[in-house]
């Protein structure tokens, strides 16, 4: 696919609009070569789907990618549904294994609908004569034995936790193991539902798969692969601007590739320090409503504790005596409360820095950088 401009933010178009992750790329498709599920984690819009997407590109010959997306679904029905149409949109019917695998998926009854813009087939199964979980089980194996390799990817796995199902993943990890072809990356952006459901003894999954941490991409290689994209298009941008905007958005992926999409798009032939500071300034008016929106949802104490710690950026002890006094937040216990409040709702990301001390931070880089303007 290919798009006039070189930053998408919506979806993976291919590698020649994807910047580096060669390390992650090539350990992720050693594991599973290596017969070995990964499990990947990530904040949020660093990049995990992205991988993804990037990694099925790069697979051997004879080895093909499923991507499921399972945030929205709510029980095993729903995931069922979802695999089955990741399968029958990967899986082309007229090929000798696609021919065997959509004649077992007729075996179960789907209704099949056509998305009238892209004219991909969606499956969509009749719930009432299924047992979701013998399905599965029956899908599975039949793709175990179609003489390819498959990679299912699950994003936002922490998910299943949600399903009234209870023991979904004692189930699915039984399953895996009885599967010599089909092999899985789980990914997530809830660290800590992740890292319970794979690190915790107690869980099914504990040491199951081998680990992945994604993190952001480095400033040097990024920057050079903005500058390409800038040249390759016929337009400039000097590095010292570059810098100042990967500084603004934090390095974040997602709000990266926002920012210079932007800036491409604006730019005639030079892409100026002015230019992106006004691109920057109508970024943040656009999100105005979102971030008033969250101010009106917070109580005072939380919304004062969030400014203080977009202030400081990062935040290594956010019951310190002298973070409290300087910012009146009262007494540790309701710092503690406040925080946990703005984890729980993506607020507040926290996370490690190279030496493993741990710290917080705003979680989404405009509502940092609004609030430290607005200091409302
Ligand atoms: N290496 C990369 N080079 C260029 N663009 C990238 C790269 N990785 C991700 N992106 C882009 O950044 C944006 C965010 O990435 P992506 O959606 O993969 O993040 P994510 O971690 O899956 O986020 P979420 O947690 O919200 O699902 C996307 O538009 C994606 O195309
Ligand atoms: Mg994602």
């Amino acid at each position: 696919m290919k798009s006039v401009n070189p930053f998408p933010i919506n979806q993976y178009l291919g590698p020649y609009y994807f910047c580096d992750r060669e390390e992650e790329t090539s350990r992720l498709i050693s594991n599973l070569v290596n017969g070995n599920s990964t499990t990947l984690i990530a904040h949020r819009r660093i990049g995990k789907t992205g991988l993804i997407h990037h990694v099925f590109h790069k697979l051997p010959k004879g080895w093909q990618g499923i991507y499921i997306d399972i945030q929205e679904t709510e029980n095993l029905f729903d995931f069922l549904n979802l695999l089955a149409t990741g399968l029958a949109r990967a899986i082309p019917q007229k090929t000798r294994t696609g021919t065997r695998f959509w004649g077992f998926l007729a075996s179960l009854r789907p209704v099949f609908s056509f998305d009238g813009l892209s004219g991909q087939p969606q499956v969509s199964f009749d719930i009432k004569s299924t047992d979701p979980q013998k399905d599965l089980e029956s899908i599975l194996k039949v793709l175990d034995g179609l003489g390819e390799k498959f990679v299912i990817a699950i994003d936002e796995f922490q998910q299943i936790i949600q399903y009234p199902e209870t023991n979904t993943d004692t189930w699915l990890r039984s399953k895996m193991q009885q599967l010599h072809n089909v092999f899985f990356i789980f990914s997530g952006s809830q660290q800590h539902l992740m890292t319970e459901l794979f690190s915790s003894p107690d869980r099914p999954f504990y040491r199951s798969t081998l680990f992945m941490k994604l993190d952001k991409l480095p400033g040097d290689v990024y920057a050079k692969f903005i500058r390409k994209k800038f040249q390759e298009n016929k337009k400039s941008i000097d590095l010292p601007v570059i810098k100042e905007m990967l500084e603004w958005t934090n390095h974040h992926t997602f709000y990266v590739q926002q920012l210079c999409n932007r800036v491409f798009a604006q730019t005639t032939d030079v892409a100026t320090p002015e230019l992106w500071r006004q691109v920057a300034g109508s970024i943040l008016a656009e999100q105005e409503i979102v971030f008033f929106t969250i101010r009106n949802l917070l109580t005072k104490h939380q919304w004062r504790l969030l400014k203080a710690i977009a202030a400081d950026h990062k935040v290594y002890q956010p019951t310190a005596g002298n973070f409290i006094s300087r910012n009146e937040l009262g007494s540790s216990a309701a710092v503690l409360r406040s925080l946990n409040v703005l984890i729980t709702n993506e607020l507040v990301m926290h996370d490690f820095d190279k030496d493993g001390n741990s710290f917080y931070a705003v979680y989404d880089v405009y509502l940092q950088r609004w609030v430290e303007m607005n200091r409302l």
